[in-house]
């Protein structure tokens, strides 16, 4: 069978697995749905387009993305909303993004139209993926890597790019406690930081299990020269509320420009709250803390959504952050942003967009 859109073929599966998903009780990335797009790009052109079940992949022991890291990614959600109708959060931002990570790590650029066509065939066909309940999504990760077969370090001639999806509860189930990373660094001047690079992510586990084995689940990253200036937390960016004011790291080369941040952003200040991305040291974030100020302490990310961090570890000490309750700011945008990705209000910023 051929999608009449841009010449899919799709293949499905002979038999759904989706009776054996607890839609009551959905992990983060444990399950995946059906089908996936496939695509190649070979001789400078993506095509071979393919939605076929979701399963194994062969490769040669020699393909490039395994060695040297052209491995690039997305996160995005489709949720369910009131009336029954799927929708994606902000997908072409996602699919421009991955673009922009591809130039970065030397890539070949994927039409943003061609991928939501894609995703828009493959949502219908997975549509009872899309979780019911509202503390659920249909997670989405596009991704594409370097499949040449040499042992060279240079930029493949052939590539994959992959789409699958599964659903999804919370990313974090527990409010975080985050620690000050002074000596390890995420993302350096220059570097890759900015791009959804996989590498970018295998650099942070090191790190990340010495913070976990002193009691922490995520780090608090900071600039690469000074340890001074933060910068994202884990898997997210990340945002604070001194006094009556959200501040938030400026976006750059080290640091990702996170869709959820984007949103969190304008949110609030349509909510009429005073907005700041600017550097933040932790000395002033320590400072706040010590007068009162420091009211709430949040990572946004689509995976994170909003994870509220309840402990800030820092020279030895821990600054305890307000109760869940006295968060008023936070939760506000929380509650927001789900009424706008559930259709329970008007989508006033033209954020949700339709499969059909
Ligand atoms: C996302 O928030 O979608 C991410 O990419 C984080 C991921 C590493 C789980």
């Amino acid at each position: 069978m051929e999608s009449d859109i841009m010449q899919i073929k799709v293949e499905r599966v002979p038999q759904t697995r989706i009776q054996e998903v607890d839609f009551e009780n959905i992990p983060f990335g444990k399950e995946f749905a059906d089908h996936m797009f496939v695509a190649d790009y070979e001789n400078g052109v993506w095509g071979d387009f393919k939605i076929q079940p979701y399963g194994k992949m062969m490769f040669f022991p020699a393909m490039l993305g395994l060695h040297y890291g052209q491995t690039i990614f997305e996160g995005m959600k489709a949720y369910r909303n009131d009336s029954g109708e799927v929708m994606m959060f902000r997908p072409e931002d996602n699919f421009k993004r991955l673009n922009v990570s591809a130039g970065r790590m030397c890539m070949p650029t994927i039409p943003v139209e061609l991928m939501m066509e894609a995703l828009k065939e493959l949502l219908k066909i997975d549509a009872a993926w899309v979780p019911e309940s509202k503390e659920s999504a249909l997670y989405i990760r596009p991704f594409m890597f370097a499949t040449d077969e040499f042992l060279g370090v240079k930029p493949s001639n052939k590539y994959r790019c992959v789409i699958f999806t599964g659903p999804v509860g919370p990313y974090y189930t527990t409010p975080l406690r985050v620690v000050v990373e002074e000596n390890f660094t995420r993302a350096a001047k220059g570097g890759t930081g900015s791009a959804k690079a996989g590498g970018n992510y295998g650099g942070s586990l090191y790190p990340t299990r010495l913070a976990q084995e002193k009691g922490y689940h995520q780090i608090l990253w900071t600039d690469s020269i000074e340890h001074k200036y933060i910068e994202e937390s884990g898997t997210m960016n990340v945002m604070f509320q001194i006094g009556d004011t959200l501040v938030t790291p400026p976006t750059g080369d080290t640091i990702l420009k996170g869709i959820t941040r984007d949103s969190v952003l304008t949110l609030a200040a349509d909510l009429g709250m005073k907005v700041e991305e600017r550097r933040i040291s932790i000395d002033e974030i320590a400072a706040a803390y010590q007068k009162g100020e420091l009211k709430d302490a949040f990572g946004v990310g689509t995976a994170a959504t909003i994870a509220p961090i309840e402990v800030i570890g820092y020279n030895g000490n821990d600054m305890l952050l307000p109760s869940m309750d006295a968060r008023a700011l936070s939760k506000k945008i929380a509650e927001e942003l789900r009424a706008i990705r559930y259709g329970e209000v008007a989508d006033k910023f033209g954020w949700m967009v339709s499969m059909n």
